[in-house]
């Protein structure tokens, strides 16, 4: 939620800020700005609703500053209007402030500056930085010898000592021309290292253009950039030794490459993401002699397991209840899926030897780092059988999920720029086949021909998917043309493909703005079945296996009441052709390995219908891609 970026160096900095917010957008879109200094003299200018509009305001005029901030928002502390965009003041004017975060304490901050003669111009949390940073410069200036060159920095560092909560923060001062301040705590801020020139960004893709030297700030950490280099220090002062890395991110894994939106060319790269994953996590010959799976986890994370719980939000969660399907059918240990929002404030009573998962695509859901490090803080202290196990499921090893656990299994799905997540839930699915079959092979429970062969089907899903999208994608795009006025949705599956139809509602309610449901077929008729008419169309998910007849005849009761039934489905298999209306083919494979493509028709059809609804896909209203906020 919220992006930010900063610059300084030789270069005009507005076109580097405006380039870099545009690749933020997918962290909110309900405000821009910029602020920048030019002869001493700090410019900010701000806008309400998307990049353009701030845009649009800003070419007239030229502006070679090399030094500036920008501010991409999603809104927590106030409305979406111009006075509560970022970059926000002091007084003075001569500071200006971009946060990523929320100040928890702002209110008491707020009173106490009011109290030392400070107005506020705006409803956010915010405000207050600039004005107490302002505060501390006027003590520091005070106290200063006329060589110290740490003036602005000291009074930035005292600030910050006196916020909580979980905030990336850039500042710059028209007083100090020649500095920016960056700082970390609990929410991400990369810095990026160019030929005399040094930027801080929320994402990487924000810099990707520019360098792909960066180093990734830790929490409790600042940045001192100048045009002459970047120093890093801790919260109390003391510098720190950091290394910079070079990211494998290329500029043009930012662009749409020919497809309409990110959202669609996202779809279409899944085959190479499960390649990619199967590369990953599994070796390339099964010789049945040593382990066929790769994910590097040392036998401390699942030596004498009793259970594992699973802490998600969203889509994310989705994958999790794939997980646990497979967890506890493949590998046998009881296995729990909470929404992490909700863990946090009513976790289930401590089990010895648990192993506690985080999957997030981001690696910043404030939900789920909080549901993670709540259940590191109870288990601290306890005898050994009830420590803490925690393991990372996400596609952001460098994330502040990556900083908080030990364990790691990389999605390598690629940077999604998409709000709505697709490739990454197919990743996060590969990633819980690999741990299922890890699993279930160290603990003796699937017999080695069995594993071998759950791999060999894993292997032939990019070809089935490959095979499938053109056709997929052509009746998707139809039924879109149907039924892009329609206003509810159903969604049926049973079994290991139920959170595939939860994902197929979500994907459709926050593209479309359609309302949909998900339910496990079977439920129906105990009371959502009272929805269905003919005004109400129903999506069944029907694949060979054990609860294909079942699903069968719950889409048939579907259909008594004159829903509109739609099946995704083997087409040539069993009753199909005469039970649907309307059939998106998928391939026949392994029940346990259906939910790979069964995913991909519910992408296409949420879609499709927002695109033929004229909405902005890539930027569904009200979200954000990275929710930094609990
Ligand atoms: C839906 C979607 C969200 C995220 C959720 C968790 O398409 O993208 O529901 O899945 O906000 O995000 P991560 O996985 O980053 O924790």
């Amino acid at each position: 939620m919220c992006g930010i970026v900063g610059y300084i160096g030789t270069q005009a900095a507005t076109e580097i800020l405006l380039s870099g917010l545009e690749k933020l957008e997918y962290r909110g879109y309900d405000s821009a700005g910029i602020a920048t200094i030019l002869s001493d003299e700090l410019n900010c200018v701000r806008a309400k609703g998307k990049l353009h509009n701030l845009r649009s305001k800003i070419e007239q005029s030229e502006n070679p500053a090399p030094i500036g901030i920008g501010h991409t928002r999603w809104a927590t502390h106030g409305k979406p209007e111009e006075r509560n965009a970022h970059p926000h003041m002091d007084m003075a004017m001569r500071i200006a402030v971009v946060q990523n975060g929320i100040v928890e304490n702002y209110r008491e901050l707020r009173e106490q500056l009011k109290t030392q003669g400070h107005e506020f111009v705006s409803e956010t949390d915010t405000e207050v930085i600039p004005h107490l940073i302002a505060q501390f410069l006027k003590e520091e200036v005070a106290l200063a010898d006329d060589n110290s060159d740490v003036i602005f920095f000291e009074a930035v560092r005292k600030a910050v000592n006196e916020l909580q909560g979980a905030f990336a923060i850039a500042v710059i001062c028209a007083d100090y021309p020649d500095e920016l301040i960056a700082v970390r705590q609990q929410a991400p801020l990369v810095i990026g290292f160019g030929q005399g020139e040094f930027f801080c960004a929320s994402d990487t893709p924000a810099i990707i253009a520019h360098t792909r030297a960066v180093l990734p700030l830790d929490n409790g950490e600042m940045a001192r950039l100048t045009p002459l280099g970047v120093e890093v220090y801790n919260f109390a002062g003391l510098r720190q030794r950091k290394h910079v890395r070079m990211l494998s991110l290329s500029p043009t894994m930012v662009e749409k490459q020919g497809f309409k939106h990110f959202m669609l060319k996202e779809i279409y790269e899944q085959p190479g993401v499960v390649r990619a994953c199967l590369d990953a996590y599994f070796s390339s010959e099964g010789d049945g002699a040593d382990s066929l799976i790769n994910l590097g986890l040392s036998e401390s994370v699942y030596a004498d397991l009793e259970q594992i719980q699973i802490v998600a939000c969203g889509t994310s969660w989705h994958a999790a209840l794939i997980g646990k399907y497979l967890l506890e059918q493949l590998a046998g240990v009881p296995t729990q899926v909470q929404y992490a929002s909700e863990f946090r404030y009513a976790p289930a009573p401590l089990i010895p030897n648990t192993l506690t998962i985080g999957v997030t695509q981001s690696g910043e859901t404030a939900d789920t780092l909080a549901a993670l490090s709540m259940e590191k803080e109870r288990r601290q202290g306890l005898e050994p059988k009830y420590q803490v196990r925690l393991l990372g499921i996400t596609n952001r090893p460098e994330s502040s999920l990556g900083h908080m656990v030990p364990h790691i299994i990389n999605t390598l799905a690629g940077i999604e720029i998409g709000v709505a997540a697709t490739k990454t839930f197919t990743a996060q699915l590969m990633a819980f086949y690999a741990l299922a079959l890890d699993l279930a092979e160290r603990r003796k429970i699937l017999p080695q021909e069995n594993l071998a062969e759950i791999i060999a089907g894993l292997r032939h899903i990019p070809k089935e998917i490959e095979s499938t999208l053109e056709t997929q994608e052509k009746l998707t795009e139809h039924l879109a043309h149907e039924f892009a006025e329609t206003q509810d949705f159903i969604f049926l599956g049973r079994g290991i493909n139920f959170p595939i139809a939860l994902e197929g509602a979500l994907k459709l309610k926050e593209i479309s703005y359609i309302h949909a449901e998900g339910y496990p077929a079977g439920e129906m008729k105990h009371g959502p079945i009272a929805l269905l008419d003919a005004k109400v169309p129903v999506v069944a998910i029907a694949t060979p296996g054990s609860v294909y007849e079942k699903v069968i005849s719950n889409a048939q009761e579907a259909k008594a009441r004159d829903s509109r039934l739609i099946g995704v489905t083997p087409v040539n298999h069993g009753e199909a052709a005469d039970v649907f209306n309307d059939m998106i083919p998928v391939t026949e494979v392994d029940e346990l390995l259906s939910p790979l493509l069964t995913v991909v028709p519910m992408q296409l059809l949420a879609y499709h219908i927002a695109a033929r609804r004229g909405l902005d896909v890539d930027q569904p209203r009200n979200l954000a891609k990275s929710v930094t906020v609990e």
